[in-house]
């Protein structure tokens, strides 16, 4: 299967996105997660990126869609992938769906998360990421882990990441108004869009998305 996953900054796509993955057997890929692979690797992609994402703001379309393509055409997502993050405005979406075509692929769905924008900022607010993985996402009162400040999977630090901060979350929550929300209506206009709602625990979102996924076959 090939799935668009989206929502709001804090709706839980990382979190949906790992259990998703998992079940369905396609890789997770996070366009944020590249970034932030990238930022700590201190490349000169990583440098660029962090310049955008410290403001909150969208990372140049040119550079993302040549990361996210390079990502898609590895092996592993050959028969399928799971985009979390990725597109993120409608030039985006047009350039995926060329590449699409242009390897005779299409998508499934495009699973939309929904969320309040007071439970979006409680939920970032209290997010600790793994320095070794951020795919190992914590809560501090939701999902808490069992030693404060260390990562239940692999017992690395947790930290809060830089673009989290109350003044560029609202940044994040704007660019995704103006920016993000617009590929809805795009992908409205192709039937590939299943609405979900994700309050409610993880586990409970998790069989929601799977059941939408499944009526949507
Ligand atoms: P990105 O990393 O994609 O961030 P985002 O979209 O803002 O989303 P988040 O990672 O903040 O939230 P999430 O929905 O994954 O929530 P999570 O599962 O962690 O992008 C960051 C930046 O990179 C962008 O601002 C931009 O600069 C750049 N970028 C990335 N892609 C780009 C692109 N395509 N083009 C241009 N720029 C790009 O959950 C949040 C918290 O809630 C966690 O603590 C979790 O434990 C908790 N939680 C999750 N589910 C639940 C639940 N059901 N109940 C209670 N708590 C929950
Ligand atoms: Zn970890």
């Amino acid at each position: 299967m090939r799935i668009v996953l989206v929502g709001p900054p804090g709706a839980g796509k990382g979190t949906q996105a790992a259990f998703l993955a998992k079940n369905l057997s396609i890789p997770h890929i996070s366009t944020g997660d590249l970034f932030r692979a990238n930022i700590s690797k201190k490349t000169e992609l990583g440098k660029l990126a962090k310049s955008y994402m410290d403001k909150g703001e969208l990372v140049p379309d040119e550079v993302t869609i040549a990361m996210a393509k390079d990502r898609m055409d590895q092996p592993d997502a050959v028969d399928g992938f799971l985009l979390d993050g990725f597109p993120r405005n409608v030039s985006q979406a047009e350039a995926l769906d060329v590449t699409l075509q242009d390897a005779g692929m299409k998508l499934d769905a495009v699973l939309d998360l929904e969320v309040p924008e007071e439970e979006v900022v409680k939920r970032i607010a209290g997010r600790r990421i793994c320095r070794n993985d951020s795919a190992h996402v914590f809560h501090v009162t939701y999902k808490q882990p069992k030693a404060e400040g260390v990562c239940d999977v692999c017992g690395g630090e947790l930290y809060q990441r830089d673009d989290d901060s109350e003044e560029t979350v609202r940044k994040r929550l704007e660019v995704y108004h103006t920016q993000t929300e617009p590929i809805i209506d795009y992908y409205k206009a192709q039937g590939l869009v299943v609405t979900i709602s994700a309050l409610g625990k993880v586990e409970e979102v998790t069989t929601r998305a799977m059941e939408a996924l499944k009526r949507d076959e």
